[in-house]
C-alpha cells in the first residue's frame, strides 16, 4: 500500500530527529572522545606540490652508468625537494602526458608499480617527516602518514642500517592485478622487471644530484606492509642520501 504524504514526512523527521540525538550523545554523551579526537577522525589532504624537474645535467649518461654503484653510508645532511622532485620523476615521472607514459617502461602500460617515500625527520629541506604517496599525473605528494617512520623501516629491513641513515628511502610497492588481468601469470615476470628499470633509473639519478643510493630486497613483506601501509606488495627500498665526499666528474 503506497505511503500517504503526512506518513513519509513523518518517517522523514523521525529519522533525522533519531540521526541528531545520536550525534548530540557522541559529542556530549556516553562515548568518550573529546575535540581533539573529533578532529582526528575527519582527516585533511596534505599535498605537496613537487617543483618541476629538470631535464638538463653537467654529466653525461655514459658518466652516470661508469660511477653507479651501490652506497650505504651517507652524509649527515638533508636532501632538496628540488632533489626529491627529480628522482621522483626519473623513477615514475609522466613524460607523454597524453599517454600517461612515464620515464621507465611498463607492459602494456599498465603501470602496476606505486612508490612511497618515507622522509626521515630533517631528511628532506622544507618538508615534514612522514611517508608520503608519489602522485604521477600531479607530480605531487600526498601525506600518507606524519612521523618519522626510518627506524621503523630499518628494522622491517632486517637492521640494513643504511635504510635508517638514508635522508630518504623510496618503497616501491607492484599492485600485480593490473598486470595479470592482461597478462595472466607471465604479468608477474613483468612487474619484476619494471621494478628493476625504476632502480636502475634512480641509482643513476642520484649520481647527477651527487646523491647515492642502494637497492634493497632483503626485508619482511608484512612488516614493511605495516609501516608504510598504501597499496600493493613491496618489492624494494631505496635509501638514498648526500654522497659522502661527492662524486668526482670528468672535466
Ligand atoms: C634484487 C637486488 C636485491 C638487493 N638487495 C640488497 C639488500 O637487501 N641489501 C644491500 O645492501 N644490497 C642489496 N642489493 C645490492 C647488491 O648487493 C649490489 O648491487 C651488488 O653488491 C653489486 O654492487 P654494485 O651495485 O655497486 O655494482 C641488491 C641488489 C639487487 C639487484
Amino acid at each position: 500500500m503506497p505511503l500517504k504524504r503526512r506518513q513519509v514526512l513523518f518517517i522523514g523527521l523521525a529519522s533525522a530527529a533519531a540521526a541528531c540525538l545520536s550525534a548530540l550523545l557522541a559529542l556530549f554523551g556516553g562515548v568518550k572522545f573529546n575535540r581533539e579526537e573529533i578532529k582526528v577522525t575527519t582527516p585533511t589532504m596534505v599535498r605537496v606540490k613537487l617543483p618541476k624537474p629538470s631535464y638538463k645535467s653537467e654529466v653525461s649518461i655514459e658518466e652516470t652508468l661508469l660511477l653507479r654503484r651501490s652506497i650505504r653510508e651517507y652524509e649527515d645532511k638533508p636532501i632538496t625537494l628540488e632533489q626529491l622532485s627529480q628522482l621522483l620523476w626519473a623513477a615514475q615521472g609522466i613524460t607523454l602526458p597524453s599517454y600517461g607514459f612515464r620515464t621507465a617502461p611498463s607492459a602494456g602500460a599498465t603501470y602496476p608499480l606505486e612508490l612511497y617515500v618515507v622522509v626521515k625527520e630533517g631528511g628532506v629541506r622544507d618538508l615534514d617527516a612522514g611517508i608520503y604517496h608519489y602522485i604521477p599525473r600531479e607530480h605531487a605528494l600526498e601525506l600518507e602518514k606524519a612521523g618519522d617512520y626510518s627506524v621503523d623501516l630499518m628494522k622491517a629491513s632486517l637492521n640494513q642500517e643504511w635504510v635508517g641513515d638514508a635522508a630518504v628511502n623510496l618503497v616501491i610497492n607492484a599492485v600485480y592485478e593490473r598486470t595479470t588481468r592482461r597478462y595472466g601469470d607471465r604479468g608477474e615476470r613483468y612487474v619484476h622487471i619494471e621494478v628493476g628499470h625504476v632502480g636502475q633509473n634512480v641509482y643513476l639519478q642520484c649520481i647527477s644530484l651527487g646523491l647515492a643510493c642502494v637497492v634493497i630486497g632483503a626485508f619482511y613483506d608484512d612488516w614493511v606492509k605495516k609501516v608504510v601501509g598504501g597499496i600493493g606488495e613491496p618489492l624494494y627500498i631505496i635509501p638514498i642520501g648526500v654522497k659522502k665526499g661527492g662524486y668526482k666528474f670528468q672535466a
